[in-house]
Protein backbone atom coordinates (compact mmCIF):
# COMPACT_ATOMS: atom_id res chain seq x y z
CA UNK A 1 0.00 0.00 0.00
CA UNK A 2 1.20 3.27 -1.08
CA UNK A 3 1.79 6.42 2.15
CA UNK A 4 1.58 8.95 -0.38
CA UNK A 5 -0.86 9.51 -3.67
CA UNK A 6 -0.96 11.95 -6.08
CA UNK A 7 -4.71 12.31 -7.93
CA UNK A 8 -6.32 15.02 -10.27
CA UNK A 9 -7.11 17.77 -8.11
CA UNK A 10 -10.91 16.57 -6.92
CA UNK A 11 -14.14 18.70 -7.42
CA UNK A 12 -17.30 18.60 -4.60
CA UNK A 13 -20.67 17.72 -6.41
CA UNK A 14 -22.78 18.68 -3.27
CA UNK A 15 -22.20 20.86 -1.16
CA UNK A 16 -23.36 24.01 0.97
CA UNK A 17 -21.77 27.24 1.39
CA UNK A 18 -24.12 29.58 3.07
CA UNK A 19 -24.04 33.17 2.66
CA UNK A 20 -23.10 36.37 4.24
CA UNK A 21 -20.66 36.22 6.91
CA UNK A 22 -20.15 32.22 7.28
CA UNK A 23 -20.11 32.07 3.46
CA UNK A 24 -16.36 33.69 4.02
CA UNK A 25 -15.68 31.41 7.35
CA UNK A 26 -16.11 28.25 5.49
CA UNK A 27 -15.30 28.65 1.67
CA UNK A 28 -11.35 28.50 2.17
CA UNK A 29 -11.91 25.42 3.27
CA UNK A 30 -13.33 23.86 0.04
CA UNK A 31 -11.48 25.81 -2.01
CA UNK A 32 -8.13 24.12 -0.52
CA UNK A 33 -8.88 21.14 -1.68
CA UNK A 34 -11.27 21.11 -4.84
CA UNK A 35 -11.22 23.51 -8.14
CA UNK A 36 -14.94 23.19 -8.42
CA UNK A 37 -18.14 22.66 -6.72
CA UNK A 38 -22.10 22.39 -7.33
CA UNK A 39 -23.50 24.56 -4.80
CA UNK A 40 -27.21 23.82 -3.10
CA UNK A 41 -29.40 26.79 -3.66
CA UNK A 42 -31.07 26.25 0.11
CA UNK A 43 -30.66 29.38 1.36
CA UNK A 44 -33.00 31.39 2.92
CA UNK A 45 -34.91 32.83 0.79
CA UNK A 46 -34.03 29.85 -1.64
CA UNK A 47 -32.28 30.27 -4.78
CA UNK A 48 -35.00 29.88 -7.27
CA UNK A 49 -34.05 31.29 -10.81
CA UNK A 50 -31.27 31.93 -12.80
CA UNK A 51 -30.98 35.70 -11.97
CA UNK A 52 -30.92 34.62 -8.11
CA UNK A 53 -27.97 31.77 -9.45
CA UNK A 54 -25.97 34.80 -10.98
CA UNK A 55 -26.22 37.18 -8.15
CA UNK A 56 -25.31 34.46 -5.96
CA UNK A 57 -22.30 33.05 -8.00
CA UNK A 58 -21.39 36.17 -7.77
CA UNK A 59 -20.84 36.96 -3.84
CA UNK A 60 -19.33 33.88 -3.82
CA UNK A 61 -16.81 34.46 -6.04
CA UNK A 62 -16.07 37.53 -4.31
CA UNK A 63 -15.24 35.69 -1.12
CA UNK A 64 -13.12 33.75 -2.43
CA UNK A 65 -9.91 34.58 -1.45
CA UNK A 66 -7.81 31.80 -3.63
CA UNK A 67 -9.15 32.99 -6.56
CA UNK A 68 -9.43 29.91 -8.05
CA UNK A 69 -12.33 28.12 -6.98
CA UNK A 70 -15.10 27.98 -9.48
CA UNK A 71 -18.71 27.65 -7.87
CA UNK A 72 -21.27 25.48 -10.30
CA UNK A 73 -24.60 26.98 -9.65
CA UNK A 74 -27.97 24.93 -8.95
CA UNK A 75 -31.25 26.16 -8.90
CA UNK A 76 -34.13 24.95 -6.11
CA UNK A 77 -36.95 23.80 -7.65
CA UNK A 78 -40.81 24.82 -6.78
CA UNK A 79 -44.14 24.41 -8.07
CA UNK A 80 -44.01 27.46 -9.66
CA UNK A 81 -40.47 27.10 -11.12
CA UNK A 82 -40.51 28.13 -15.24
CA UNK A 83 -38.94 25.94 -17.62
CA UNK A 84 -38.05 28.12 -19.92
CA UNK A 85 -36.22 30.24 -17.06
CA UNK A 86 -33.50 27.34 -15.77
CA UNK A 87 -33.41 25.55 -19.16
CA UNK A 88 -32.08 29.35 -20.63
CA UNK A 89 -29.89 29.62 -17.59
CA UNK A 90 -28.71 26.20 -18.34
CA UNK A 91 -27.83 27.20 -21.57
CA UNK A 92 -26.54 30.46 -20.76
CA UNK A 93 -23.75 28.42 -18.45
CA UNK A 94 -25.19 30.24 -15.30
CA UNK A 95 -26.80 26.77 -13.50
CA UNK A 96 -25.53 23.57 -13.89
CA UNK A 97 -27.93 21.85 -12.33
CA UNK A 98 -31.59 22.01 -10.80
CA UNK A 99 -31.95 20.71 -7.44
CA UNK A 100 -35.41 18.59 -6.07
CA UNK A 101 -36.35 18.85 -2.69
CA UNK A 102 -39.43 17.50 -1.68
CA UNK A 103 -41.10 19.81 0.61
CA UNK A 104 -40.15 19.84 3.87
CA UNK A 105 -37.74 17.23 3.42
CA UNK A 106 -34.62 18.86 5.08
CA UNK A 107 -32.78 21.86 6.30
CA UNK A 108 -34.91 24.83 4.26
CA UNK A 109 -36.29 22.90 2.19
CA UNK A 110 -40.14 24.25 2.73
CA UNK A 111 -40.65 25.95 -0.51
CA UNK A 112 -39.97 22.51 -2.39
CA UNK A 113 -42.30 20.65 -4.35
CA UNK A 114 -45.49 19.41 -2.90
CA UNK A 115 -46.72 17.29 -5.62
CA UNK A 116 -44.01 15.76 -8.00
CA UNK A 117 -46.48 15.77 -11.15
CA UNK A 118 -46.27 19.51 -11.01
CA UNK A 119 -43.21 19.79 -11.93
CA UNK A 120 -42.60 17.12 -14.77
CA UNK A 121 -42.66 19.97 -17.64
CA UNK A 122 -39.92 21.12 -16.15
CA UNK A 123 -38.58 17.98 -16.45
CA UNK A 124 -39.12 17.08 -19.65
CA UNK A 125 -37.76 20.58 -20.79
CA UNK A 126 -34.77 19.40 -18.83
CA UNK A 127 -34.52 15.95 -20.65
CA UNK A 128 -34.43 17.78 -23.70
CA UNK A 129 -31.46 20.28 -22.87
CA UNK A 130 -29.49 17.56 -20.52
CA UNK A 131 -29.93 19.58 -17.90
CA UNK A 132 -29.13 17.36 -14.60
CA UNK A 133 -31.81 16.42 -12.25
CA UNK A 134 -30.50 16.90 -8.55
CA UNK A 135 -32.80 14.72 -6.15
CA UNK A 136 -32.71 15.09 -2.40
CA UNK A 137 -34.41 11.28 -2.17
CA UNK A 138 -36.95 11.06 0.98
CA UNK A 139 -40.72 11.76 1.17
CA UNK A 140 -41.83 13.52 4.02
CA UNK A 141 -44.82 12.24 6.30
CA UNK A 142 -44.97 11.70 10.04
CA UNK A 143 -46.11 8.53 8.50
CA UNK A 144 -42.54 7.45 7.21
CA UNK A 145 -40.07 5.76 9.89
CA UNK A 146 -37.11 8.14 9.29
CA UNK A 147 -35.04 5.19 8.66
CA UNK A 148 -36.94 3.87 5.63
CA UNK A 149 -37.98 7.49 3.87
CA UNK A 150 -35.03 7.03 1.14
CA UNK A 151 -36.29 3.37 0.02
CA UNK A 152 -39.91 4.45 0.08
CA UNK A 153 -38.64 7.38 -1.94
CA UNK A 154 -36.83 5.37 -4.61
CA UNK A 155 -40.09 2.80 -4.71
CA UNK A 156 -43.03 5.73 -4.97
CA UNK A 157 -40.88 8.61 -6.68
CA UNK A 158 -37.75 8.44 -8.41
CA UNK A 159 -38.56 5.37 -10.42
CA UNK A 160 -41.31 6.67 -11.87
CA UNK A 161 -39.40 10.10 -12.69
CA UNK A 162 -37.11 7.56 -14.33
CA UNK A 163 -39.09 5.19 -16.08
CA UNK A 164 -41.04 8.69 -17.23
CA UNK A 165 -38.04 10.56 -18.06
CA UNK A 166 -35.48 7.59 -19.15
CA UNK A 167 -32.95 10.28 -20.88
CA UNK A 168 -33.01 12.74 -17.69
CA UNK A 169 -29.95 12.96 -16.31
CA UNK A 170 -30.49 12.43 -12.51
CA UNK A 171 -28.32 12.32 -8.97
CA UNK A 172 -29.71 10.84 -6.37
CA UNK A 173 -27.59 12.92 -3.71
CA UNK A 174 -26.19 11.65 -0.78
CA UNK A 175 -27.25 8.04 -1.05
CA UNK A 176 -27.81 6.43 2.30
CA UNK A 177 -29.08 3.27 1.57
CA UNK A 178 -28.29 -0.32 0.05
CA UNK A 179 -31.76 0.10 -1.97
CA UNK A 180 -30.07 3.36 -3.51
CA UNK A 181 -27.20 1.49 -4.63
CA UNK A 182 -29.07 -1.08 -5.97
CA UNK A 183 -31.26 1.73 -7.69
CA UNK A 184 -28.81 3.79 -9.31
CA UNK A 185 -27.01 0.25 -10.30
CA UNK A 186 -29.84 -1.20 -12.42
CA UNK A 187 -31.13 2.43 -13.85
CA UNK A 188 -29.30 3.21 -17.19
CA UNK A 189 -26.10 5.56 -17.43
CA UNK A 190 -28.01 8.71 -16.80
CA UNK A 191 -28.59 8.02 -13.44
CA UNK A 192 -25.29 8.72 -11.08
CA UNK A 193 -25.07 9.14 -7.27
CA UNK A 194 -23.06 11.45 -4.81
CA UNK A 195 -21.19 9.80 -1.73
CA UNK A 196 -21.34 11.92 1.53
CA UNK A 197 -17.54 11.27 3.50
CA UNK A 198 -19.58 10.61 6.79
CA UNK A 199 -22.16 8.18 5.56
CA UNK A 200 -18.88 6.12 4.46
CA UNK A 201 -17.51 6.45 8.18
CA UNK A 202 -20.78 6.04 10.36
CA UNK A 203 -23.99 4.20 11.06
CA UNK A 204 -26.80 4.80 13.19
CA UNK A 205 -25.27 3.30 16.02
CA UNK A 206 -22.67 5.96 15.39
CA UNK A 207 -24.74 8.46 16.06
CA UNK A 208 -25.82 6.87 19.96
CA UNK A 209 -22.47 6.14 20.74
CA UNK A 210 -22.05 6.61 24.26
CA UNK A 211 -24.88 9.64 24.30
CA UNK A 212 -26.51 11.33 22.02
CA UNK A 213 -24.46 13.06 19.10
CA UNK A 214 -26.07 16.32 17.76
CA UNK A 215 -22.92 16.50 15.25
CA UNK A 216 -23.68 13.61 13.80
CA UNK A 217 -27.10 14.41 12.66
CA UNK A 218 -27.58 14.70 9.22
CA UNK A 219 -30.65 14.52 6.88
CA UNK A 220 -30.73 11.68 5.01
CA UNK A 221 -30.46 10.52 8.73
CA UNK A 222 -27.30 7.87 8.73
CA UNK A 223 -28.63 4.38 8.61
CA UNK A 224 -27.46 0.36 9.77
CA UNK A 225 -24.17 -0.53 9.34
CA UNK A 226 -25.46 -2.70 6.45
CA UNK A 227 -26.33 0.06 4.45
CA UNK A 228 -23.10 2.00 5.18
CA UNK A 229 -21.16 -1.27 3.80
CA UNK A 230 -22.86 -1.04 0.66
CA UNK A 231 -21.87 2.97 0.56
CA UNK A 232 -17.94 1.98 0.95
CA UNK A 233 -18.58 -1.31 -1.59
CA UNK A 234 -20.31 1.33 -4.26
CA UNK A 235 -17.71 4.27 -3.76
CA UNK A 236 -14.87 2.46 -3.97
CA UNK A 237 -15.62 0.82 -6.90
CA UNK A 238 -14.55 2.96 -9.48
CA UNK A 239 -18.16 2.57 -11.06
CA UNK A 240 -18.67 5.64 -13.08
CA UNK A 241 -22.00 6.25 -11.47
CA UNK A 242 -20.78 6.81 -7.75
CA UNK A 243 -19.08 10.16 -7.53
CA UNK A 244 -17.30 12.78 -4.42
CA UNK A 245 -20.32 14.80 -3.04
CA UNK A 246 -19.37 15.94 0.53
CA UNK A 247 -22.55 17.19 1.63
CA UNK A 248 -20.60 19.74 3.58
CA UNK A 249 -23.25 21.45 5.61
CA UNK A 250 -22.42 24.35 8.49
CA UNK A 251 -24.88 25.47 11.54
CA UNK A 252 -23.80 27.24 14.42
CA UNK A 253 -22.60 25.36 17.37
CA UNK A 254 -25.74 26.71 19.33
CA UNK A 255 -28.17 25.50 16.26
CA UNK A 256 -26.70 21.82 16.67
CA UNK A 257 -26.29 21.48 20.30
CA UNK A 258 -30.24 22.51 20.95
CA UNK A 259 -33.18 20.96 21.82
CA UNK A 260 -34.15 20.52 18.62
CA UNK A 261 -30.69 20.31 17.22
CA UNK A 262 -30.80 21.14 12.99
CA UNK A 263 -29.65 18.82 10.43
CA UNK A 264 -25.83 19.27 8.73
CA UNK A 265 -22.32 18.06 9.09
CA UNK A 266 -19.25 20.51 8.24
CA UNK A 267 -16.60 18.19 7.00
CA UNK A 268 -15.08 20.36 3.71
CA UNK A 269 -11.71 20.69 5.90
CA UNK A 270 -11.60 16.97 6.92
CA UNK A 271 -13.59 15.29 3.76
CA UNK A 272 -10.65 14.70 1.33
CA UNK A 273 -8.63 12.74 4.40
CA UNK A 274 -11.69 11.24 5.35
CA UNK A 275 -12.16 9.56 2.17
CA UNK A 276 -8.72 8.73 1.42
CA UNK A 277 -8.98 6.36 5.05
CA UNK A 278 -11.93 4.99 3.41
CA UNK A 279 -10.92 3.97 0.19
CA UNK A 280 -7.24 2.82 2.02
CA UNK A 281 -9.27 0.75 4.02
CA UNK A 282 -10.83 -1.17 1.40
CA UNK A 283 -8.05 -1.82 -0.32
CA UNK A 284 -8.86 0.62 -2.91
CA UNK A 285 -6.86 4.31 -2.95
CA UNK A 286 -5.94 3.10 -7.00
CA UNK A 287 -10.11 4.53 -7.39
CA UNK A 288 -9.80 7.16 -5.27
CA UNK A 289 -9.28 9.57 -8.44
CA UNK A 290 -12.32 8.18 -10.28
CA UNK A 291 -14.57 8.87 -7.57
CA UNK A 292 -12.89 12.40 -6.44
CA UNK A 293 -11.90 13.49 -9.49
CA UNK A 294 -13.08 11.74 -12.69
CA UNK A 295 -16.58 10.41 -12.50
CA UNK A 296 -18.48 13.59 -11.40
CA UNK A 297 -16.41 15.67 -14.28
CA UNK A 298 -17.71 13.10 -17.15
CA UNK A 299 -21.21 12.77 -15.46
CA UNK A 300 -21.58 16.50 -16.04
CA UNK A 301 -19.56 16.94 -19.36
CA UNK A 302 -17.02 18.96 -18.09
CA UNK A 303 -13.37 18.80 -18.65
CA UNK A 304 -11.15 17.32 -15.51
CA UNK A 305 -8.89 19.66 -13.72
CA UNK A 306 -5.36 19.39 -14.87
CA UNK A 307 -3.46 20.12 -11.60
CA UNK A 308 -3.11 18.00 -8.81
CA UNK A 309 -3.34 17.11 -4.69
CA UNK A 310 -1.45 14.89 -2.83
CA UNK A 311 -2.26 12.80 0.03
CA UNK A 312 -0.21 11.38 2.31
CA UNK A 313 -0.09 8.82 5.15
CA UNK A 314 0.94 10.22 8.72
CA UNK A 315 1.94 7.65 11.46
CA UNK A 316 -0.72 9.90 13.71
CA UNK A 317 -4.56 9.72 13.33
CA UNK A 318 -5.97 13.34 12.64
CA UNK A 319 -6.45 14.99 15.93
CA UNK A 320 -10.45 17.07 15.97
CA UNK A 321 -9.88 20.14 14.30
CA UNK A 322 -10.87 23.61 15.58
CA UNK A 323 -14.40 24.74 15.32
CA UNK A 324 -14.75 27.47 12.24
CA UNK A 325 -16.08 30.93 12.80
CA UNK A 326 -17.61 33.46 15.07
CA UNK A 327 -20.26 30.71 15.06
CA UNK A 328 -18.06 27.66 15.91
CA UNK A 329 -19.17 25.69 13.42
CA UNK A 330 -18.06 21.85 14.36
CA UNK A 331 -15.68 20.21 11.56
CA UNK A 332 -16.54 16.48 11.17
CA UNK A 333 -14.05 13.79 12.28
CA UNK A 334 -15.05 10.14 13.33
CA UNK A 335 -14.37 8.00 15.83
CA UNK A 336 -12.55 5.71 13.92
CA UNK A 337 -8.60 7.15 13.38
CA UNK A 338 -8.03 9.17 10.21
CA UNK A 339 -4.54 8.73 9.22
CA UNK A 340 -4.75 10.50 5.76
CA UNK A 341 -3.73 14.31 5.11
CA UNK A 342 -3.54 16.66 2.34
CA UNK A 343 0.08 17.35 1.48
C1 LIG B 1 -28.38 20.23 4.68
C2 LIG B 1 -28.31 21.68 5.15
O1 LIG B 1 -28.03 21.92 6.33
O2 LIG B 1 -28.50 22.57 4.31
N1 LIG B 1 -28.47 19.38 5.85
C3 LIG B 1 -28.16 18.07 5.90
O3 LIG B 1 -28.42 17.45 6.93
N2 LIG B 1 -27.58 17.46 4.89
C4 LIG B 1 -29.52 20.02 3.74
C5 LIG B 1 -29.46 18.71 2.98
O4 LIG B 1 -28.60 18.51 2.14
O5 LIG B 1 -30.30 17.84 3.24
ZN1 LIG C 1 -27.08 18.73 1.07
Amino acid sequence: MPDKITIRRPDDWHLHLRDGRILREVLPYTAEHFRRAIVMPNLVPPVTDAALAAAYRQRIVDADDSRSFQPLMTAYLTDKSDPEDLVRGYKDGILSAVKLYPAGATTNADQGVTDIKRVYPVFEKMQDTDMPLLVHGEVVGSEYDIFDREKIFLDTILGAIHATFPNLKIVLEHVTTRQGIEFVAAANDRVAATITPHHLMINRSTMFKGGIRPHLYCLPIAKRREHQLALREAATSGEQKYFLGTDSAPHAEDAKQSACGCAGIFNAGTAMACYAQVFDEENALEHLEKFASINGPNFYALPLNDDTLTLYRSDEALAQPDCVGVDRVHQFLPDTPVYWRVL
